[in-house]
């Protein structure tokens, strides 16, 4: 049996970067697709030259064909415009509403069995947008935000306490950006609680700094947004689902019920394995952390309705 094959549609810096973790892990057959004829060609080029060096045996190869993608286990939407100054939210919502929706309809047509994971700001609302489209079955339909989010804040938290960042357990829910919910009472270092650890104030900052993460990257890097840790989040996901690892973690995921959402995509945790979501973990919440995920949810069940229009 071959190895399976994972398209990442969009050859931009957070879909190029998917592409070369992926193929590097030696596990998967890569497509990377575009529309901008010749960047995913040489960017697929240049990664299978890269492969002798590093060891990889993966394979890649880059299109503009949907034909090439056909049969994929597992596609990776990250295809859109960022926001430009200038651009108001709605616009932005207005392009990649169409750009994702189009692309859904493609992937669904030559990939009817495949898992989307769903990259293109904004999350929740496009992640609804390719579950519409597509129609495919809600296990078969995520949004990456929670995973990337929770990684900052582990990320913050080692360097406050000098400690390796795999010590350091998170768990980051609700929509993405400064919509995120994170559960500070379940993150742990060593397995003991935060507050153990840091008083309130520190606490407080760090997740003041994860809240506004996407941010800082862009106001430091001026001509884009954040793309080595977003992909890194892509790949821990693609992997836990293609290993059937049943890793939980958190992901925008259509929620019918749980946590008292309905009908929405909302980041929540997830287990992940080779059908999809297949399951939604429910954790308890405090009053105040089930407040500000329906929050969450309130603003998501608003994009949503302006994306209507334009499916
Ligand atoms: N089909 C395929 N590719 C497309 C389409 C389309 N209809 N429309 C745009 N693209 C491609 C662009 O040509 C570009 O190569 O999507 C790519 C986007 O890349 P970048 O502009 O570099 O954006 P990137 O930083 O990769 O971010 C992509 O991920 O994290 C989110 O907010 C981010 O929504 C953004 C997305």
């Amino acid at each position: 049996m071959g190895r399976e094959k994972i398209t990442v549609i969009g050859a931009g810096n957070v879909g190029g970067t998917t592409a070369q973790r992926l193929v590097e892990t030696g596990r998967y057959d890569v497509v990377l697709l575009d529309i901008v004829d010749g960047i995913p060609q040489g960017k697929s080029l240049d990664l299978m030259q890269a492969a002798p060096l590093v060891g990889s045996n993966g394979r890649i190869e880059g299109t503009m064909d949907y034909k090439v993608s056909a049969g994929s286990s597992l596609v990776v939407i990250t295809s859109g415009v960022p926001r430009k100054p200038g651009m108001s939210r709605e616009q932005l919502l207005e392009t990649n509403a169409r750009v994702v929706r189009d692309v859904a309809k493609q992937v669904a047509a030559v990939s009817p069995s495949a898992i989307l994971i769903v990259v293109t700001n904004p999350l929740d609302a496009m992640t609804y947008v390719a579950h519409k489209v597509s129609k495919f079955p809600r296990e078969r339909v995520m949004g990456m935000a929670g995973v990337l989010d929770s990684a900052r804040l582990q990320s913050f938290i080692a360097a406050e306490l000098k400690v390796s960042a795999d010590s350091v357990q998170a768990m980051v829910i609700g929509g993405h950006g400064d919509q995120m919910v994170p559960l500070i009472r379940y993150t742990t270092v060593a397995g003991v609680p935060l507050s153990e650890w840091l008083p309130k104030e520190r606490i407080d900052a760090l997740v003041k700094r994860t809240q506004e993460g996407g941010a800082e990257v862009v106001s430091l890097l001026k001509t884009g947004s954040a793309y080595y840790a977003p992909s890194a989040a892509i790949v821990a996901m693609v992997d836990a689902i293609m290993l059937d690892s049943k890793k939980i973690m958190p992901c925008a995921a259509l929620c019918r019920g749980e946590y008292g959402v309905d009908d929405l995509f909302v980041g929540v945790p997830a287990k992940l394995g080779r059908r999809g979501v297949e399951e939604i973990v429910r954790l308890s919440l405090t009053k105040d952390e089930q407040a500000a995920l329906a929050k969450s949810a309130a603003s998501v069940k608003e994009l949503c309705a302006l994306v209507d229009r334009y499916l």
